[in-house]
């Protein structure tokens, strides 16, 4: 079995609607997943680079949050429309899409 160049780690937690911390599936991100796959499918990067669902990546403030590894590169805020921009730039040109990193300053509490 082939080794994946790079997973894409996708925030789907689910939580209440009431609950402050807030979450992604509920800003998007199952659409947002499903997006990747069938973009990354149509362009013929489905079996090299993997779009996983992930649980809360801890970083619920900035949801949708996508993690990218190896590289690990961090993304929120992340929109349906960011997707191909995300793919175009990062994925295929190993160019990260500054505008939507979560940095470490965001981090930081
Ligand atoms: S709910 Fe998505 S990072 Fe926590």
């Amino acid at each position: 079995m082939a080794r994946f160049e790079k997973h894409l780690f996708i925030c789907e937690n689910v939580r209440e609607p009431d609950d402050p911390r807030g979450c992604c599936s509920n800003k998007g991100s199952k659409v947002i997943r499903q997006m990747f796959k069938k973009r990354l499918k149509e362009l013929g990067l489905n079996s090299t680079i993997r779009a996983n669902s992930a649980g809360c990546l801890d970083a619920c403030a900035f949801g949708p949050s996508i993690v990218v590894y190896p590289e690990q590169i961090w993304y929120g805020g992340v929109k349906p429309e960011d997707v191909e921009e995300i793919i175009q730039s990062h994925i295929i040109k190993n160019t990260v899409v500054e505008r939507l990193l979560i940095n470490d300053k965001k981090f930081t509490k």
